[in-house]
């Protein structure tokens, strides 16, 4: 039985043959998604998992950024267990439960802002986005967004209006809410300005924020703007930190003509990278917080969090059967109890161990073009060699592969990046040893 606490993976064969045969009806009987791996999960404790072959393996993925606590942490299982013994779900929307409103207070006092809030609760993160999409619309009155070229922010038809990743996700899907304007995000290492953000951060950051107020001249009414959506990391666009000040310079523009600004900490938020919120690493308040993931460490539960002035005042304006479900509501006020006990400060921790390894590696190795993130959510940029900084995508799905096989799950991000976003529990041993095995995955695709 595994603990948890093992310091190296276990792999023997992969995919077994009681994988095979679940991956053959899972591809008859789901829909098609976005599978990665043959990662067929039996068992899972901290950050290892065994699979139904008897492998063991490490998660650098933590279910797509969700167990940020480490698979069934202890003392979430017992929140959950005793608020199952009470009741599963009562329809907090139409009624009233004390871990609903407990959770709401706490989200309230731990985002930052020193004003009153209000939150909304959903399922997924798509949800959070659209609650704040309707807020914004419904309490400013104004129709447009601006969201980044790059962002990620969910999938359904209102939130594929500001997601800008990849065509994948909007091929054949519009029309998708109207309205958004997509700008450039200051990627510090690929721009469209053809600046070295690293060198000139400065310079990167006045190129956005004269895009943005170029618009507002040419053809987008400021007036008429309702929000601004961020992610302080872009997430699936590939782990991009952008420059120290650009927030507080976008905010200054923000303010300036009225606008809200939408922080979706959906993937970067819940401590992963050192805070509770992502957004405290660049020192300004947001007006609204997107939260989903790792809210409840696995549970469905997704919150919008905003300034209570912005509230829906007509009762049944927005509202979903499921959204605040006292399990999960439970199961997120264990996981914020366990965060502010030790796991955020580890995180900050083992994120330095693991961006040190990760940079040396970028040092020796041609194929690695960029190293970039905060805390525990770092990644790496695999491309043909530094000068062209071509993408490459096929090294990227090989290394990936190879350090699947080695007993460490690890996922893409953006266009040729790879992700390490373990639990935030993990020890120094298993980060070294994690990034032994990175290491070993890239020589082998190298020879
Ligand atoms: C930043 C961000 N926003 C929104 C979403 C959408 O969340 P969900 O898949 O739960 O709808 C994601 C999912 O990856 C995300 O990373």
């Amino acid at each position: 039985m595994i603990t948890g606490n093992e310091s190296k993976p276990n792999v023997k064969n992969v995919p077994g043959e009681l994988a095979k045969e679940i991956i053959e009806k899972d591809s008859k009987f789901i829909a098609n998604t976005t599978k990665a791996s043959p990662a067929v999960v039996k068992n899972a404790k901290g950050i290892v998992f065994e699979d139904v072959d008897g492998n063991t393996f490490f998660d650098f993925t933590s279910g797509v950024g969700v167990v940020n606590t480490g698979h069934s942490h202890p003392k979430i299982v017992e929140a959950i267990k005793n608020q199952i013994e009470r009741f599963l779900h009562f329809a907090g929307t139409d009624f009233y439960y004390d871990v609903q409103v407990k959770l709401a207070e706490k989200l309230c006092e731990i985002t930052p802002g020193d004003f009153d809030k209000k939150v909304y609760y959903g399922n997924s993160g798509a949800e959070a986005v659209e609650a704040a999409i309707k807020m914004a619309r419904w309490s400013t009155g104004k129709k447009f967004f601006i969201a980044f070229i790059g962002a990620f922010h969910g999938r359904t038809m209102g939130a594929l209006g500001l997601t800008a990743s990849k065509v994948v996700h909007k091929q054949k899907f519009f029309p998708w809410m109207p309205g958004v304007v997509h700008v450039p995000y200051p990627n510090p290492y690929r721009n469209p300005f053809g600046i070295d953000g690293y060198e000139e951060p400065n310079e990167l950051v006045n190129s956005v924020i004269n895009y943005i107020e170029n618009l507002f001249q040419h053809f987008l009414p400021s007036d008429e703007t309702a929000a601004i959506f961020i992610e302080p990391i872009q997430g699936e666009g590939g782990y991009i930190v952008p420059p120290k000040n650009f927030f507080k310079e976008l905010f200054k523009l923000a303010n300036e003509n009225g606008i809200l600004i939408v922080d979706d900490e959906i993937q970067a938020g819940f401590g992963r990278t050192g805070k509770m919120w992502a957004i405290e690493h660049f020192g300004i308040v947001p007006h609204v917080i997107t939260t989903a993931k790792a809210i409840a460490s696995g549970l469905p539960l997704s919150a919008c969090i905003y300034p209570a002035e912005n509230d829906f005042r007509i009762k049944g304006a927005h509202s979903t059967t499921f959204g605040g479900n006292p399990v999960s509501c439970a199961s997120s006020l264990a996981t914020i109890e366990v965060l502010e006990n030790g796991l955020i400060k580890n995180a900050e921790k083992q994120g330095k161990i693991m961006a040190s390894r990760l940079n040396e590696m970028k040092d020796k190795y041609e194929i690695i073009g960029d190293a970039r993130g905060i805390g525990l959510m770092q990644a790496i940029e695999i491309v043909k060699d530094k000068k062209s900084k071509k993408i490459d995508k096929k090294t990227r799905d090989e290394i990936v592969e190879k350090a699947f096989r080695k007993g460490l799950l690890l996922l893409g991000c953006g266009e040729s990046g790879i992700r390490f976003i373990p639990p935030l529990c993990i020890n120094d041993e298993q980060i070294n040893s994690a990034m032994d095995i990175v290491e070993e995955a890239i020589k082998e695709t190298l020879s």
